[in-house]
Formats: C-alpha cells, sequence, structure tokens
C-alpha cells in the first residue's frame, strides 16, 4: 500500500494496547503512514483500499527496546555451565568482544541483519540496538554503523544505543580508566558522527560503578545523547537511584529489586524494562513486576537478546508469554508493555506502540483470536500479516 488511503477492518480482538470495546466490527483509518482515525465500522471514513483482517487478534507493531544485536562467536557452551554452577563474569563478553572484533565488516552486518530480519518475522517492528561488543573507539562506532547499515532496505524501525560500558576491556588498567576513556573520547565521537541516540552503561557488580556510571552518562547528556541503564541486574548497587536522578529514560532489568527501589521509580518519569528472558536463562529471581505495576511504575517488557545470556532473536511473543506466566501480569498488560511500554522507554510515547490517531501505522494480525495466545502458544505465537508506516512487509 505505498500511496493513498487504507482502511484495515476487522471483527476479532483489537488492543490498541487497551481491548477495543466499540460496538461491532472496528476499522482503523491509515493516512501519510500514520494512524488517521480508530473506531466503528459503521463510521469509518472512505479509503483508497481496504484489507479486512476478519477475526485476528490485531495490535500494534511490537517494539523491543533492548537488544545487543552486533556480535559474532557462540557462547553456548557457557549456558550450559552456569547451569550446573559456574558464575557470570565479565569473561564471557570478553570472548565476544574478541570474537567480533575478528569478523569482517561483512560478517557482522550480515550476523546483524539476520537478528533484525528474524525480530521482524516476530512481529517487532521497532528495535533498540546497542553496540557494546567493540569497547574501543574503533570498535564501537564500527559497531554502530554496522547497524545501521544492516537496517538499511529492511522495514524495521531502528534506534541505536551507544553501550561503550559493557565490559573492561582487557587493555585497559581500571575501570575507572576504561569509563574516562568512554566519556571524554567514545561519546564525543559516536555524537559527532549521529551514530546514536542513546547511551547505556552496564552499571553492576564486577562491571561499572555507580561512580563510573554518572561519570558516562553525564558526559552522555552534554554530547545531546538521551540516557538508559542496565541496573540491579546481578546485585542492587544503587543503579536504580542513579538512573532516576540523572533522568535516564529507562532502568532496564531489575531483578534484584527492592521496596524501595520501586518506589524511587514510582517516584518518576524513568521506565521499568523488564527482561525475562535472560532471567530465566540465568535462573536469576524476576524482576518485581507486580510491584512496580501496582506502583504505577511504566513497565516495558523486552527481549535482551544477546550472546551470552539471552540467545533468543524473535522472541517477543515468548517474552510477553514469560510476562504473563511468570510476572505475573495479565495478558494484556503484557502486550501493553511490549508495545506503548516499549514505545516509552525509547522516548517515543504516542509515536510509537499504540493504535491511535498521529502514531506511526505499525501494526500486526497475528495468526490467533485473543491475546491468551501469547500465554498459551509460550513463543509459537507468529503474525500472520505485519505493517509498518502503512506498508505492509514481509517477514
Ligand atoms: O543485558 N547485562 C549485561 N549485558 C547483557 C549480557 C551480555 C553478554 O553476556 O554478552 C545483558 O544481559
Ligand atoms: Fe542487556
Amino acid at each position: 500500500m505505498p500511496d493513498g488511503t487504507l482502511l484495515l477492518t476487522g471483527r476479532g480482538r483489537l488492543l490498541t494496547p487497551r481491548p477495543y470495546d466499540g460496538p461491532g466490527p472496528w476499522a482503523i483509518f491509515v493516512r501519510d503512514g500514520l494512524f488517521a482515525w480508530v473506531g466503528p465500522l459503521a463510521d469509518a471514513p472512505a479509503a483508497d483500499s481496504t484489507v479486512d483482517l476478519g477475526t485476528a487478534l490485531v495490535t500494534p507493531g511490537l517494539v523491543d527496546a533492548h537488544t545487543h544485536p552486533a556480535f559474532a562467536g557462540d557462547r553456548s557452551d557457557e549456558a550450559a555451565a552456569r547451569l550446573e554452577g559456574a558464575a557470570y563474569s565479565g569473561g564471557g563478553i570478553l570472548r565476544t568482544v574478541a570474537a567480533t572484533r575478528a569478523a569482517s565488516d561483512d560478517d557482522l552486518r550480515a550476523l546483524t541483519g539476520a537478528r533484525l530480519r528474524a525480530s521482524l518475522a516476530s512481529g517487532v517492528t521497532t528495535i533498540e540496538c546497542k553496540s557494546g561488543y567493540g569497547l574501543s573507539t574503533g570498535e564501537e562506532l564500527r559497531a554502530l554503523q554496522l547497524i545501521g547499515e544492516a537496517a538499511d532496505g529492511l522495514p524495521i524501525r531502528v534506534v541505536r544505543t551507544f553501550l561503550g560500558a559493557h565490559a573492561v576491556p582487557p587493555e585497559a588498567a581500571s575501570s575507572a580508566e576504561y569509563a574516562a576513556v568512554v566519556a571524554d573520547e567514545m561519546i564525543p565521537a559516536v555524537a559527532a558522527a549521529g551514530l546514536a541516540e542513546f547511551c547505556d552503561v552496564f552499571c553492576d557488580r564486577g562491571f561499572f560503578s555507580p561512580e563510573d556510571a554518572e561519570r558516562i552518562l553525564r558526559a552522555a547528556a552534554a554530547a545531546g545523547l538521551g540516557i538508559r541503564m542496565h541496573a540491579d541486574q546481578l546485585a542492587r548497587t544503587g543503579a536504580t537511584e542513579l538512573a532516576v536522578r540523572l533522568g535516564a529514560v529507562s532502568a532496564d532489568h531489575l531483578e534484584q529489586l527492592d521496596d524501595a527501589g520501586v518506589a524511587t521509580l514510582a517516584a518518576s518519569r524513568t521506565v521499568a524494562t523488564l527482561l525475562p528472558g535472560p532471567a530465566l536463562v540465568m535462573r536469576d529471581r524476576m524482576p518485581p513486576a507486580r510491584a512496580l505495576l501496582d506502583a504505577g511504575v511504566t513497565v516495558a517488557l523486552a527481549s535482551d537478546a544477546n550472546a551470552g545470556t539471552f540467545g533468543a532473536w524473535g522472541a517477543m511473543p515468548l517474552v510477553i508469554g514469560l510476562g504473563a506466566t511468570l510476572l505475573g501480569m495479565t495478558v494484556a498488560d503484557a502486550v501493553g508493555a511490549a508495545t506503548a511500554g516499549g514505545a516509552a522507554a525509547l522516548g517515543l510515547t504516542g509515536r510509537r506502540g499504540v493504535i491511535a490517531e498521529g502514531a506511526d501505522a505499525d501494526l500486526v494480525a497475528w495468526d490467533a483470536e485473543h491475546e491468551g495466545a501469547f500465554a498459551l502458544y509460550l513463543g509459537a505465537a507468529r503474525p500472520s500479516r505485519t505493517w509498518i508506516g502503512g506498508r505492509e512487509v514481509s517477514g
């Protein structure tokens, strides 16, 4: 549907992400790549073309607000060893860094592109993509550049995040010394080249301290980048409080969050982005989703697909199912967290992740009739048709 107006109609479940409860069949009017009207079919404006989605479940396109796609190598042996008691340490990330540095541009672009295509095929229409397996100025810039090149020519919408502070590289003497390089050298280069919209830091035990993270994120904000954090995943370090104090758009992971941290987030605008995939693979405790929702925190669900702790690309339907089965969310809330919640975590509230006037016309019709399918099929729910910006795309 390249030009002209489009009317999508249906008589099944429509999540906007709130369940549509208007009378009779519904209709969605699309103009210039945006949703322009949603309401009862009986009141719908005329359009140049119409597509009837029948009884299919329809949702906004999924927004995966936390992924790490630019890497080479294989660490599945680590997942097995961890389940036999081995600890998670920075050594794992550094194995991926070595493999990624050794990969050619063509190979890294192709690996990244395949991950983006798998995500698109699973109903993801916006995806956040982090660097972080390069850990030098040249390698971090290369990763961000190749993510951009992998996305070119694909309809999926990509938001890039600079994660130079993912681990301390072997050539650095300390996290503080490397944090200074990230803040003083890498961030200005990333910002000058326009290669990222956000900066993230893995602020956790054995990685970067709150002091390192504050130095880096203040430099990022000064350079015009939005900020987000990996927070309170491995240990309760206070990273969540730092994220709130710095005005981060999102604090991600939060497996170790306590009541005080929930209250801190509730008093802020920072989104809690929850990642049940790696928590499950690492047999970690689950983040306190119910407490966060009950406290009124905006919650996002994202995959955290990466090289070492959750390797599933195209797994957002599973993540929604885990939100419902493991995190105690209703399925409709889990869909909301993977759509409007993900958009909020990327600073895109009202523009993505909703079927509402003025938002980008990104929408998925599922091979299912009710959102309960995300729990029932647990990872096997699949789109039947996907639109991005009012154009139908194939996975
Ligand atoms: O989000 N927590 C930090 N980073 C990733 C894991 C990266 C890796 O082990 O390669 C995550 O889980
Ligand atoms: Fe992550």
